[in-house]
Formats: C-alpha cells, sequence, structure tokens
C-alpha cells in the first residue's frame, strides 16, 4: 500500500532478541521481561513498572487493584469519569468490576475530554476520572489531576495511545495514581501484543503483580504488605491471595520490548518531524478539523474531521483515499455511546455528546510512522484537497 494504516517498526535488533530468547530455551515470562518492566520505569521516571500481555489487560489489572487496595477501595456502583471516544477496553473492565460510567463529552479540537464539564459530571458517588490522551495528544491531564486531588478521586491514566507525549515537560502516563500502556503492532513501540502499568504506589504494582498471574504470591517479596509470608514453603509456593487471571507476557514480548524502548526517543523525534509537515499544510485550512496540540504530541496518526459546517460527503472522501492507496480508519472508537455493547453497562451522560458525535461521523485518521513520511503526506494533501474543493 501506498500509505499504510500501521507498518512495522522492527528491525534485525528485534529479530535478534527473539533468538536469543529462543536460544536460552526460556519462554515464559522471565529475566527479559524484569528488565524491560526495570528500564520501562526508569524511562518514565516512576517507581514501579509491570509488564502484561496487552493494555487491554493493563486496564484490566489496574482496575482490579484499585478494589483490592487496603484502604479506601473502588466499590461496585461507584462512578467513573470518563471521556466519550476511547477503546472499547479503556470501558470493559469498567463495566466487568460494576462500576458506574459518566460520559463525558471531548473537545472538537483536541478530541480529549472537556474538563470545562468536569464540575458538572462529579457527584457524591464520584471515585475516580479515567483520562485518556486521543491519538498521541495529552489530554489536560493537569487540569484533571488537580480536580482529582481536590475532589479526592483516583485519577487514572489510560495512555494506551500516547507514550512519550508531554505536557509541561512530564510524560503523559506519570500523571495517574495508575497508568497504563499497549505495544500494540501499531503502537509507538510494538511487541505485537504487550502492555505495562506503571505506579508509584507499592501496593498498587504488588495488587497488579498477583492478579497479573493467578492471584498467587509467587511474584511478590515476602515482605510485601499483601501477605504474612508462613514458614511452609510447600505451601507457599501455590498461595492465592485475589481472584486473579493469567496476563503474563512472553519472553518475547520482554526482549522486543527492550530494542524497542531503545528506540523510542528517536521514533518520536521522526513523527514529531512528520507531524510538523502535517501541520504545515492542513492547518489553518478551513475544510479540515486537525488536532490541537496540547503540550508535545506523540501521535502515531494523523486524525482529520471534515468540517461539518461544510456538508463533506465522508463517503466521496473515503472512495478517494482508497482510490489513492491511503489508509484511514474511524478515529479509535468513535463515539463508545454509540457501539451495541452500550446496552450492557450501566451509565449517565454529562450533557449531549456532539463533539464525539462530529469525530464520529465526520473523522478519520492516517498513520504517522516513524520514518520520512514527505511524499505520503503531501499525497494525502493533492487528494483531500482535490475531493474536498
Ligand atoms: C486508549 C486505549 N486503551 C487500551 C487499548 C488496548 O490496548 P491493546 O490493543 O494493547 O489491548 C487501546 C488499543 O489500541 C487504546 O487505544
Amino acid at each position: 500500500m501506498f500509505y499504510e494504516l500501521a507498518a512495522s517498526t522492527w528491525g534485525q535488533e528485534e529479530i535478534d532478541a527473539i533468538q536469543r530468547v529462543v536460544e536460552s530455551n526460556r519462554f515464559t515470562m522471565g529475566d527479559h521481561v524484569k528488565e524491560m518492566e526495570r528500564r520501562f520505569a526508569g524511562y518514565f521516571g516512576i517507581r514501579h513498572a509491570v509488564m502484561v500481555n496487552s493494555g487491554s489487560s493493563a486496564n484490566l489489572a489496574a482496575v482490579a487493584a484499585l478494589f483490592f487496595k487496603k484502604s479506601n477501595p473502588l466499590k461496585r456502583g461507584d462512578e467513573v469519569i470518563v471521556p466519550a471516544i476511547s477503546w472499547s477496553t479503556t470501558y470493559h473492565p469498567l463495566q466487568q468490576y460494576g462500576l458506574k460510567l459518566r460520559f463525558v463529552d471531548v473537545e472538537l479540537d483536541s478530541l480529549n475530554l472537556d474538563t470545562s464539564r468536569l464540575e458538572e459530571a462529579l457527584t457524591p458517588n464520584t471515585k475516580m476520572i479515567l483520562a485518556v490522551s486521543i491519538l498521541g495528544n495529552p489530554a489536560a491531564l493537569d487540569v484533571m489531576r488537580a480536580f482529582a486531588d481536590r475532589h479526592g478521586l483516583y485519577f487514572f491514566e489510560d495512555n494506551c495511545e500516547s507514550m512519550d507525549a508531554e505536557l509541561g515537560g512530564r510524560k503523559t502516563g506519570t500523571f495517574g495514581d495508575i497508568n497504563t500502556f499497549s505495544f500494540f503492532f501499531s503502537h509507538h513501540i510494538s511487541t505485537m501484543e504487550g502492555g505495562m502499568v506503571i505506579t508509584d504506589d507499592e501496593e498498587l504494582c504488588h495488587l497488579v503483580r498477583s492478579l497479573r498471574a493467578h492471584g498467587w504470591t509467587r511474584d511478590l517479596p515476602p515482605d510485601s504488605p499483601l501477605f504474612e509470608a508462613r514458614s511452609d514453603d510447600f505451601f507457599e509456593a501455590y498461595r492465592f491471595i485475589l481472584p486473579g487471571y493469567n496476563l503474563r507476557p512472553l519472553e518475547m514480548s520482554g526482549a522486543v520490548g527492550l530494542e524497542q524502548l531503545k528506540k523510542l526517543p528517536s521514533f518520536t523525534a521522526q513523527r514529531r518531524k512528520n507531524l510538523a509537515l502535517f501541520h504545515k499544510l492542513f492547518q489553518g485550512d478551513d475544510r479540515f478539523i486537525i488536532q490541537r496540540e496540547n503540550g508535545k504530541s506523540s501521535c502515531f496518526c494523523f486524525p482529520i474531521i471534515l468540517n461539518p459546517k461544510r456538508d463533506p460527503d465522508r463517503k466521496r472522501v473515503m472512495a478517494a483515499l482508497k482510490e489513492a492507496d491511503i489508509g484511514y480508519r474511524i478515529i479509535t472508537g468513535g463515539n463508545f455511546l454509540r457501539h451495541d455493547v452500550i446496552k450492557y453497562y450501566d451509565y449517565t451522560t454529562v450533557g449531549p455528546m456532539t463533539n464525539a458525535d462530529t469525530a464520529h461521523d465526520y473523522g478519520f485518521f492516517v498513520g504517522n510512522h516513524p520514518f520520512d513520511l514527505t511524499p505520503q503526506i503531501e499525497t494525502l494533501h493533492s487528494v483531500l484537497n482535490q475531493v474536498c474543493r
């Protein structure tokens, strides 16, 4: 395809890393995963990192962990403020744990939660804000963090779409009490499938470690605050303390993740160069609404909303992109409230979801890969210029 929606970022280093795992003959979670956790925590300046087998699993383990905290745990029926646009598995763990979602519309230009609606979203039952920085563009994490602190709420960052983005000199994915990342194929770094939970809170870290592996104690130090170690190692080896899962990553993912993490700064730098060209061509053009950068974006794609005021023919535009061999898709999952699965959710909304609907109906994105995309972006511009006359 001339302009792929997603492109591989693996080189020989990743293949060699897999080969080293094959030669070691240890495939299940081990030293490579541990080292990936150590380096990842170091990169983000956070005390604890726990690797899992996907960003979705990271969200599941993180929500679950908040339910098993000793003090002030989440409880069924508690309310969580969420943005109307995100990926399905941002929301599913909340539903699975019996939380009530309170949807807030997004800003049309940033595509992130409209923080001017936070006061209205707050109720006596609110216990958490779930922040998502959409497609590499930091949400108003500083505003949400301050709001959460003011009202004694947990702040959860699903940062699966914005690794290496920055707001006020601080990396996204470090503002939350607990923060999650995805290493899926098309994301900032890729282990094909993989994810991470990071937190400065030791108890949350230990909870996620136990929940990741069957709810047992094996991956916890003997002085963990979660349990009191006993002397009979026969029974201690298979001691279950939490209703957990098996979300463990493979050693191959840990080894590839280490190689990809080394490349992350250069990936981000190249994506920002591509973004500069995209801005140059599209910014200020009334036909297209593009993402207003908040802080420093690490975008791995370029969302575009056809300005509804100009009554665009979306189908015609998509057909022109197809004809030009340019890959495109809906923005993240669009307005989540418009999916059939919503019938299983307990939720309320804060007013109409006007902007999320506009992004759903008139928006799409194309890829931004860590190599020079000048010909692709120029062609994209000329195709859209032509079809949106
Ligand atoms: C915001 C968000 N959260 C969670 C996920 C899930 O990550 P994964 O695909 O690694 O399960 C995604 C996936 O793209 C996402 O965009």
